[in-house]
């Protein structure tokens, strides 16, 4: 016991050298108890019957032993131990020390100390104006601290985005092979398909185009989102903008157009995809040939045609989705893609009054070599005015990928019927109308569209004034043969495209 004792003393002499601005308790002393000497209750001083005698100080202080125990000491400070030395301003306390009382009366530091529950109530709860200054700046520094930190870490954070952003679309290390000043989209196209990658321009190149697109106007809006007509170095560019929620549909489609060997003149030309994230959102970007006359049902609804224009359409139509349709076996082949959306609203009109396949969302690719689809496909998907009626009685058989592209074609025999309708032979066309525009409301339900198209098996009506022209005529024939109830039974794209192109033969088509 008496070996820890002097053991503390020890410990609070070598403390007491180190001035600790939060350990410092003032005590304001009188002019009157400077330099007198006082006795003090001494805990250490066994021999001299716990008393001491003192120049400077009486002190109590507590402190815990095993880190719970609550002990109390008493001693005599020196007035040579005082800060400053000799002339005592302060009382010092020490760490390890909980609680400490100085006092300069004879047996002043007698009274029995309280374990505090912080410093302020160790001095009864009278705030000191150095203690005042370090309570109140403390947090303050601390916090202003923080603030600085947080300031400078969001601005280097920003830093580096902006490095990256200007790398990624000025880095003339990567783009220059591709993107010299005088190229047009129509170059890169043409560079690319000379490479042979057949799969699209390299994912930087995509970036660096689709970043530097000014867009202009909104010219559709779909299931997803927006489609703007933008410029890209002095030509006109369609941009699909999908939601960050439909990041999901943003991939597919920019997956599916980038299949291998999929450029077509009658698919949608696939220029980029770019996910642009500006800090707070993802912008979900598909960059694609633009067209001004916009899909076949605007087009449709603005004008008629004639027989040749017709033929187009439809020829074109037909081998667009013959080769989407396609397999091509080898390492350069490409997969057979059924569409599962086709319908007027998605194929475009180009300026040579051909057609291009877009919307490639929902579309499904044929693994050969496992026999399967290469995503889990959805009982029904699609639009459901366009529903074949095995998709809409749900008995289509999804493991056959051949039923996907049996639905395209009753599809296509409906577009097939609203092209007809408007074509203008010796005089007489029709109106613009949606197939089924008679026998269901607008947005109709799978319900309804069941009803008409599997109960009782109705089907747009083939007027006999058609009959009257062979061009009209051919076109009737095909959409039969698009109709039936049995996919299996439906004409193939290829089939369609063959007979439209004898057609274009005989009528003299110039394509
Ligand atoms: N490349 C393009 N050129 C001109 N118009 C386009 C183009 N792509 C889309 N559009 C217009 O935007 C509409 C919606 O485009 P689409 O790709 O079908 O989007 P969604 O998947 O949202 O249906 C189309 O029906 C068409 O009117
Ligand atoms: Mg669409």
């Amino acid at each position: 016991m008496t070996n820890l004792k002097g053991n503390l003393l020890t410990f609070i002499k070598v403390k007491m050298s180190i001035i600790l601005a939060f350990d410092i308790i003032v005590v304001a002393l009188s002019g009157s108890e400077r330099g007198s000497w006082a006795d003090c209750n001494c805990t250490a001083c066994e021999s001299s019957g716990y008393v001491c005698e003192t120049d400077g100080a009486c002190m109590a202080s507590t402190y815990h032993t095993n880190g719970q125990e609550e002990q109390q000491f008493r001693i005599c400070i020196p007035r040579v131990s005082l800060v400053p030395p000799g002339q005592p301003i302060y009382c010092l306390s020490a760490e390890g020390l909980l609680n400490t009382h100085c006092c300069y009366t004879d047996f002043c530091n007698s009274i029995n100390l309280q374990i505090p529950s912080g410093i302020a109530e160790g001095k009864g709860g009278s705030w000191g104006p150095v203690e005042l200054v370090a309570v109140i700046a403390g947090p303050v520094f601390l916090f202003c601290l923080l603030l600085i930190m947080g300031v400078l870490v969001f601005q280097h954070h920003q830093r580096n985005y902006n490095h990256r952003q200007r790398l990624e679309v000025e880095d003339p290390s990567c783009d220059h092979l591709y993107l010299a000043k005088d190229k047009t989209l129509q170059d890169l196209i043409f560079d690319l398909s000379t490479s042979g990658s057949g799969s699209g321009l390299p994912l930087f190149v995509q970036r660096t185009v689709a970043r530097t697109i000014v867009l202009q106007e909104i010219i559709g809006k779909g299931r997803f989102g927006e489609v703007w007509r933008g410029r890209w170095r002095g030509g006109d560019v369609a941009v699909k903008i999908f939601s960050s929620r439909e990041e999901r549909s943003w991939f597919r489609e920019a997956e599916i157009y980038q299949t291998i060997m999929l450029r077509h003149e009658n698919i949608l030309g696939f220029i980029a995809a770019d996910n642009k994230d500006n800090g707070t959102w993802t912008q979900l970007w598909l960059v694609s040939d633009y067209h001004e006359h916009g899909s076949l049902f605007d087009y449709l609804n603005h004008y008629s045609v004639t027989i040749e224009g017709m033929i187009k359409l439809a020829l074109s139509a037909a081998s667009g989705l013959a080769h989407l349709h396609m397999e091509i076996l080898g390492t350069q082949g490409k997969p057979g893609i059924a569409h599962r959306d086709l319908k007027s609203k998605n194929i475009l009109v180009k300026k040579n009054g051909t057609c291009a396949i877009a919307d490639l969302g929902l579309a499904v690719r044929h693994e050969t070599i496992t026999d399967t689809i290469d995503i889990a496909p959805n009982q029904r998907v699609g639009t459901k005015r366009y529903m074949a009626p095995e998709v809409l009685d749900e008995t289509i058989n999804m493991k056959h990928f051949d039923s996907f592209k049996c639905a395209d074609i009753y599809a296509l025999g409906l577009v097939y019927w609203e092209i007809a309708r408007r074509c203008n032979a010796g005089g007489i066309h029709e109106d613009y109308q949606l197939p089924f525009y008679d026998l269901v409301p607008s947005d109709p339900s799978i319900e309804e569209m069941r009803k008409v198209v599997c109960d009782q098996r109705l089907r747009p009506n083939v007027p006999n004034w058609w009959q009257s022209y062979e061009a009209l005529r051919v076109m009737g024939k095909i959409m039969r043969e698009c109709w039936y109830a049995n996919g299996a039974a439906r004409l193939t794209a290829l089939r369609i495209k063959k007979t439209l192109s004898q057609l274009s033969v005989q009528e003299d088509v110039k394509i």
